[in-house]
């Protein structure tokens, strides 16, 4: 299906902002909580998509969904809750796009993996630990069911060195900034893709028509600490003697409600086999982002 015009829902977010951005005049997007000028109000949970639709007052041909309550400690604590917005809305919106020939681009998660090994295919069986995971997976296995068209996208770690916004690396910049000390899981291992490529690398794969699943994260493999130590070396380069002390650690360590799965590096070989993306690379994002908030 050619790729005319698409509805982001979520476009307030740290990647439905950069999808929305990418696709420019040929998007538009709902927010939630957060309004932004253009953007349509549309709580999941309360309102149908078709609503929203129907104010736009233009044909969509394909809409990107990176809505959801993504918190996987919130995901732990309301299962049931979070499963409201995560599954049960999610169908009910994408049964909508469905119904008026709009096709839905899913966005999935690494956690649906349970980190046994390195690199995971589309192919590869998925038994997720978490709840979070356990929700993505349940809208992915209902599409699974469905005869129409639909894309699946599923991102490992998403990171930008915005100070004010969600990403991994914006956040270490703020706990250096503020001398904080860090314990970093150095037995944790994922994919991380700046944001911008992966919301391009999302828009590209749309227009190319594909249908099904599909890895989008970037293309090297990082510890968590490898990552941070990778981002403290850039930044140590630039002004010398700022880094607080950086200590490696175990995810079993880490407080969370759940355990958490060890390695969820994404195979990104079908995508690139599909567009052939050019990522920035980390190195590259973190020279960047030193030069930015310490140069
Ligand atoms: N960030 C990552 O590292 C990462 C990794 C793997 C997969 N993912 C997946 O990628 C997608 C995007 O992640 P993100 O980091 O961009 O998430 P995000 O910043 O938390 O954005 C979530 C979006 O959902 C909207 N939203 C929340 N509750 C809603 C509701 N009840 N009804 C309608 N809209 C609602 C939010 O609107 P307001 O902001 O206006 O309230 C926001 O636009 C998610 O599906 C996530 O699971 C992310």
């Amino acid at each position: 299906m050619e790729l005319t015009r698409a509805l982001v829902i979520g476009a307030s977010g740290f990647f439905g902002r950069r999808a929305l951005a990418v696709l420019g005049d040929r998007g538009i997007g709902t927010f939630h909580g957060r309004p932004f000028p253009g953007g349509l109000a549309f709580d999941a949970l309360t309102m149908r998509i078709g609503d929203v639709i129907d104010q736009a007052g233009v044909p969509f041909s394909h809409a990107i969904i990176p809505y959801g309550a993504i918190d996987m400690e919130g995901c732990a604590r309301d299962p049931a809750g979070t499963s409201a917005v995560n599954v049960v809305a999610m169908v009910r919106v994408i049964h909508d796009l469905f119904d008026r020939g709009i096709m839905p681009v899913f966005c999935s998660t690494d956690y649906i993996f349970d980190g046994s090994k390195a690199l995971w295919r589309e192919t590869d069986p998925a038994f997720p630990k978490m709840a979070y995971g356990a929700q993505k997976l349940a809208v992915e296995a209902w599409l699974g069911t469905r005869t129409e068209p639909w894309l699946v996208t599923r991102f490992s770690k998403v990171v930008s060195g915005g100070r004010d916004e969600a990403g991994q690396l914006g956040q270490w910049v703020n706990d250096i900034i503020a001398g904080k000390p860090q314990s970093c899981a150095d037995d944790q291992y994922y994919s991380p893709g700046f944001v911008e490529d992966l919301a391009g690398a999302v828009i590209r794969l749309t227009e190319t028509g594909a249908t099904g699943i599909y890895h989008v994260a970037g293309p090297e493999r990082f510890s968590r600490l490898g990552l941070l130590s990778l981002l403290a070396g850039r930044i140590e380069a630039v002004k010398p003697g700022l880094l607080p002390p950086i200590r490696a650690a175990k995810l079993a360590e880490m407080p969370f409600l759940e355990k958490r799965p060890l390695d969820t590096s994404l195979s990104i070989t079908k995508l690139q086999d599909r567009i052939g993306w050019r990522f920035t690379t980390m190195d590259t994002l973190c020279e960047r982002i030193a030069r930015t908030h310490f140069g």
